[in-house]
């Protein structure tokens, strides 16, 4: 329809003007380190697979004997035929890892959070979500058609001063926040989020995409803190290697939740080799200490290197500003060999544009080394 392709081409030719117009390329990940892209080798400073579990050999094994014996695909949603036996494994594996009583898997990230958030807050619900939290996150609060509000980022002062002024014209209130920030790597202040939140009767969640397998030896930014977090939302597309979602929380919280939330009962089941591989991944990440601290110990090799504050998470952004330098950059660093992404908005606030680097368990001493040194040399400029 031409009305329609014109809509298209001209929200097409905005974003070409803004250079935040963005292609999908296709990438060959060879064994979770390093990629193929238009016919180069590199080496990808821009995965989530923190640990390189999307290529070892035990969660492959794992992923070809459920397919063995359950088949490739859950057949339905889990509240009807698609709840396969690996399902309660994984769930009571990360209910112990996270310290809760219980556990839901769900098809991803984005729909674990678009679908708990609506399930506990309502109209006359309140939701409080850090400026800087995932589009998930935001997804999932507007989902509620509750007052959404947002607090400072990091900022427990504000997140304290609009619970007085708001949180009694309403039934019930949610504090929703990044765990490790996706995009900047710092970590929430749970301990001080957890405190006041009990002080307003308000509950928290965290995303903990981020943290689960690397930060708190393994079992994520509510460690690292000793916070108490009811709602502890994650994935099992990061470090874990292969893909889904998360919430552990109380029995009575899941029970709700596996009625309740529309993104697990109206969607079908993650198919079984997904959940086994994720339970192979648990196994590393409960038995092998060493291998959790790698990535974190890595990040902070490369920041100590650049100058920059010591590296909380995995991750580690470089900010730039505009977009066309930080395209450049990106570029620059594309032809020395390395994949760094530029990462522009929406993803990022105007003005914030940034490479972000991820590092893994697997990098290479000298490789972070040379990174950080053309980092020093080429974008101290910025
Ligand atoms: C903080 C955060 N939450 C949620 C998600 C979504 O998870 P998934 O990829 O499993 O949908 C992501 C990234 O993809 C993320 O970075």
């Amino acid at each position: 329809m031409k009305s329609l392709d014109d809509f298209a081409k001209s929200k097409l030719d905005q974003l070409r003007q803004r250079r935040l117009h963005r292609a999908i390329k296709e990438s060959v990940r060879e064994d979770g380190l390093w990629i193929e892209r238009d016919g180069k080798r590199l080496l990808s400073f821009a995965c989530n697979d923190y640990l390189n579990l999307t290529h070892h050999p035990a969660l492959k094994e794992a992923a070809i004997d459920a397919i063995r014996r359950y088949g490739v695909g859950a057949g339905a949603s889990r509240l009807v035929t698609g709840n396969h036996p690996l399902y309660a494994q994984l769930e009571g594996r990360l209910a112990r890892l996270k310290g809760t009583d219980a556990a839901c898997v769900f098809g991803s990230g984005y729909l674990a959070n678009a679908g708990i958030v609506p399930v506990l807050i309502g109209q006359d619900g309140l939701v409080l979500v850090d400026e800087l939290a995932h589009s998930c996150l935001w997804a999932g609060a507007q989902l509620t058609r509750g007052k959404v509000l947002t607090f400072r980022h990091n900022d427990a002062a504000h997140l304290s001063e609009l619970l007085h002024r708001h949180r009694k014209q309403h039934n019930r209130a949610i504090i929703l926040t990044d765990g490790v920030f996706s995009m900047d790597g710092d970590l929430a202040p749970l301990d001080e989020f957890s405190e006041i939140a009990s002080r307003h009767d308000t509950w928290l969640m965290t995303d903990d995409a981020h943290g689960l397998g690397v930060v708190g030896d393994g079992r994520g930014s509510a460690a690292v803190h000793v916070a108490h977090v009811p709602l502890q939302m994650g994935t099992l597309s990061k470090a874990l290697g292969g893909y889904g979602g998360y919430i552990c929380a109380s029995e009575a919280v899941i029970d709700l939740i596996r009625n309740r939330a529309r993104t697990l009962v109206y969607s079908t089941g993650l198919p079984p080799p997904v959940v086994a591989a994720s339970i192979a991944a648990m196994d590393l990440i409960e038995s092998d200490a060493a291998l959790v601290c790698r990535p974190v110990a890595k990040a902070r090799a490369f920041t100590r290197l650049t100058n920059l504050p010591d590296a909380q998470s995995p991750i580690v952004p470089l900010l730039i500003g505009d977009e066309t330098p930080t395209l450049r950059a990106s570029q620059m660093l594309a032809d020395e060999g390395f994949l760094v992404p530029a990462i522009r908005p929406p993803s990022v606030p105007e003005g914030t544009s940034r490479l972000r680097l991820t590092f893994t368990a697997a990098h290479p001493d000298n490789e972070i080394e040379r990174l950080a040194a053309i980092v020093r040399a080429q974008l101290s400029a910025h």
